[in-house]
C-alpha cells in the first residue's frame, strides 16, 4: 500500500502532532472487497475498531452495516444514519437495560451467555435475538486477541446451546461466533463455517455471522468460509482491522534524542497501544528529517513514564531522524486512536481524513478543558 507521504505532511503542519489520519477512500475500497468476496452478505464494520464518525458516516453512505458493542457504539452508528436492520449488537458484559434498550431499535442483539438471553427473551420488545455462541475453536493469534477459545469469556458453550434454543423458543435471528483478531490463516474459519452450518441448520437460524478477525485481504478467507457456506446471501462478516487497518497512519514528531539509542517521540502508548498490548509490529517511515543523528540500530519510545512505553525496535531510519524529524507509524488505523488514553496526562491526539482525496479534521485533539474541572 501506498503511503499518501504529502497528505501526512501537511496534515502534520495543519493539525500538529500526534495525528492519526484516515484514508476513508481506503477504508471504502476495503469494505467493497469484502461485499465482493461474499456476494449478499452483511458486512457489519466493527465500530470498535476505529470509531470516527466521519468514517463512520462514509461506510454507512455506502450501504455497510455496523457491529457495536454498547450503547455509545450504537449511538455513533445511528448518528450514522445506519438502519437497525444493518446494525449488529454484541458484547459480553452488557448491562440489562442496554440490552433492552438495543433490542428496542430493531437492531440484531446477539446473545453470549444464557443469562444475556434471558433478559433478551423476557424484554418488554420482541425484536431480533442473535445467538453468538463459543465455538471452543482455537485460532494462532497472540493470547489476548483469541477469544473462541474453551476457557475465553466469550459465548454461549457448544452444550448450553440446546437451552438456548429452548428459551429462545423461535429460530435464532442470527447464530454466529468471533473467533479472535489478527488470524492470519484462513484455516479456523473453514472449522468455524462448518460448526456453524449444522448449528444453523439445527436451529433453522436465518443468518450466519462469522464475525470478524480476519488477518488480511478477503478473498482466501471467503474462499475458506464459502466450503461450507455457499449460499452467501445469509451471512454476516463483521471485519474491523480488514477494513481499517492499512487506512491510518499515526504521524508523530521526534522531540528528543536519548544516548542510549532512543529516538523519543511526541506519541507513545497513550497514542498506540497495541506494540506494548500485543507485541504488534507497525512499520515506522521517515517523512521529513530533523536534526542529524548516527547510524545505529533505534528503539522508537514515547514520552510515557514507563520503561514499557515503545512503538518499535531496531528502526535504520537514515541519519536525519533527530529532534524535529517527522514519522508514520502505519498499520495504525485499527485499534489506534480507538484504544487511546489519557494516562500521564495526555490529550488525546486529533484524526484526519483523506475524503475523496481531500484532507480535513474530523475530530479536534482533547483540551485541557475536556479533561479538568470533572470533580464531582
Ligand atoms: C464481536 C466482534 N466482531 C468483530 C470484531 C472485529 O475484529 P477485527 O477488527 O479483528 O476484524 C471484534 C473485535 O474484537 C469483535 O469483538
Amino acid at each position: 500500500m501506498t503511503l499518501p507521504r504529502e497528505a501526512l505532511v501537511e496534515a502534520a503542519e495543519r493539525w500538529g502532532t500526534p495525528l492519526y489520519v484516515t484514508d476513508l477512500d481506503r477504508a471504502a475500497a476495503n469494505a467493497h472487497a469484502w461485499r465482493t468476496a461474499l456476494p449478499g452478505a452483511l458486512v457489519a464494520y466493527a465500530v470498535k475498531a476505529n470509531p470516527d464518525q466521519a468514517l463512520l458516516d462514509r461506510l454507512a453512505g455506502e450501504g455497510f452495516g455496523f457491529e457495536v458493542v454498547g450503547p455509545i457504539e450504537l449511538a455513533l452508528a445511528e448518528r450514522a444514519g445506519c438502519p437497525p436492520e444493518r446494525m449488529v449488537v454484541n458484547g459480553v458484559g452488557q448491562a440489562d437495560a442496554d440490552l433492552r434498550d438495543a433490542l428496542a431499535t430493531g437492531a440484531l442483539v446477539n446473545a453470549e451467555s444464557l443469562g444475556a438471553l434471558e433478559t433478551l427473551v423476557s424484554a418488554p420488545s420482541r425484536g431480533r435475538i442473535g445467538l453468538r455462541i463459543n465455538p471452543a475453536l482455537d485460532a494462532a493469534t497472540h493470547p489476548h486477541l483469541a477469544t473462541g477459545s474453551a476457557g475465553a469469556k466469550f459465548g454461549i458453550a457448544l452444550d448450553e446451546i440446546p437451552a438456548a434454543l429452548e428459551r429462545l423458543g423461535d429460530p435464532p435471528a442470527s447464530i454466529g461466533a468471533h473467533i479472535g483478531s489478527a488470524i492470519a490463516d484462513p484455516g479456523p474459519y473453514r472449522m468455524l463455517a462448518s460448526v456453524l452450518a449444522s448449528l444453523a441448520e439445527r436451529s433453522g437460524a436465518e443468518r450466519i455471522d462469522i464475525g470478524g478477525g480476519f488477518g488480511g485481504k478477503p478473498e482466501a478467507f471467503a474462499s475458506a468460509i464459502r466450503e461450507h457456506l455457499a449460499e452467501t446471501g445469509r451471512l454476516i462478516v463483521e471485519p474491523g482491522r480488514s477494513v481499517v487497518a492499512d487506512a491510518g497512519w499515526l504521524v508523530t514528531r521526534v522531540v528528543r534524542v536519548q544516548a542510549r539509542g532512543h529516538i523519543v517521540a511526541d506519541a507513545g502508548m497513550t497514542e498506540l497501544l497495541r506494540p506494548m498490548l500485543y507485541g504488534a509490529r507497525h512499520p515506522v517511515t521517515l517523512l521529513a528529517g530533523g536534526a542529524p543523528i548516527a547510524e545505529r540500530s533505534w528503539t522508537l519510545s514515547g514520552p510515557v513514564c514507563e520503561a514499557g512505553d515503545v512503538l518499535a525496535r531496531e528502526l535504520d531510519l537514515g541519519t536525519d531522524a533527530g529532534e524535529g524529524a517527522l514519522l508514520a507509524i502505519g498499520e495504525a488505523g485499527a485499534y489506534g486512536l480507538a484504544m487511546a488514553s489519557g494516562y500521564n496526562g495526555r490529550l488525546r491526539p486529533a484524526q484526519a481524513v483523506i475524503d475523496g482525496g481531500e484532507l480535513r479534521l474530523s475530530r479536534r485533539r482533547e483540551t485541557l478543558s475536556d479533561v479538568i474541572g470533572r470533580d464531582a
